[in-house]
């Protein structure tokens, strides 16, 4: 794991963003899996801003989202598909199709039939490089601890935790956030050829420092990416607060960086 550690959430977002154009313009199949929740905002900024300036476009990219609410009519304001529609979908956005944005259907008639076919189609596009966040209790999509480390494309319980977590998004009330979503699993999620996590804030460092140095367990998902090979982590200094080998990771990144490894 590459890990680079930054003083505020901005510089995250700068890095990230590099990452992220470098990535959608080197590559053949391009194929971006995306994450909601407010990590990734401040990317998706300067994706725009970017795009604005003639300098990167995700048209003709198809992006993969990677979880969805269960429930939610899809014109609501937090249903995900909603969410990056607003971010990412557009000419004066990123340039992204809306044809080419794919999230699960949360209002399928049968959702554990629709996840079974999102997770078929997430496989085939074959991920190029996918955008996560973490949840305070370690979740990443919507992988809940307690949850399979190899699971697939899923329906998902929701932790009171996260629950409590995203009511900011639905009126500080944590029981208008749905109960169920449907999530890629831990095992979709290491499918993708690159990954790249970001963190930030004070609130995601027992998180990090658990998925980081920790061992892997169900109990933090997100450990799961210890045992991928092409992993960056982007965290600022709050979210970085707990790493014991801080110091270690920044020589690595300065180094790895400069000799452009
Ligand atoms: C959300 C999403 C995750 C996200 C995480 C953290 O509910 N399902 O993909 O990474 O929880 O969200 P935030 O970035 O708002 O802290």
């Amino acid at each position: 794991m590459k890990i680079g550690i930054f003083a505020d959430p901005e510089a995250v977002a700068d890095v990230a963003a590099t990452l992220v154009i470098t990535a959608m313009a080197r590559t053949e199949n391009r194929s971006l899996g995306v994450s909601t929740g407010s990590t990734p905002l401040p990317l998706y900024a300067r994706l725009r801003e970017a795009h604005a300036r003639g300098e990167f476009t995700l048209e003709g990219v198809r992006a993969y989202s990677l979880d969805e609410y269960v429930g939610l009519p899809v014109e609501h304001p937090q249903s995900y598909r909603r969410v990056l529609f607003n971010e990412l979908v557009g000419e004066g956005r990123t340039g992204l199709r809306e044809e080419d944005l794919h999230t699960p259907n949360g209002h399928a008639e049968d959702v554990f039939a629709e996840a079974a076919r999102y997770e078929e189609s997430v496989i085939d596009a074959r991920i190029k490089l996918q955008i996560l966040g973490i949840g305070t209790n370690g979740h990443i999509g919507f992988n809940e601890p307690g949850t399979s480390l190899s699971a697939r494309t899923h329906v998902e319980v929701l932790a009171k935790q996260t629950r409590s977590d995203n009511a900011r998004f639905f009126g500080d009330d944590p029981d208008a956030v749905p109960e169920l979503c449907i999530t890629q699993g831990a095992g979709t999620i290491m499918e993708a050829k690159k990954l790249l996590l970001l963190a930030t804030g004070a609130t995601k460092a027992t998180a990090v420092r658990a998925v980081v140095e920790g061992g892997i367990s169900m109990h933090w998902p997100g450990s799961v990416l210890q045992w991928h090979d092409s992993v960056v982590l982007l965290a600022d200094e709050e979210a970085a607060a707990e790493l014991e080998n801080a110091d270690l990771y920044k020589e690595r990144w300065e180094l790895t960086t400069r000799r452009n490894m």
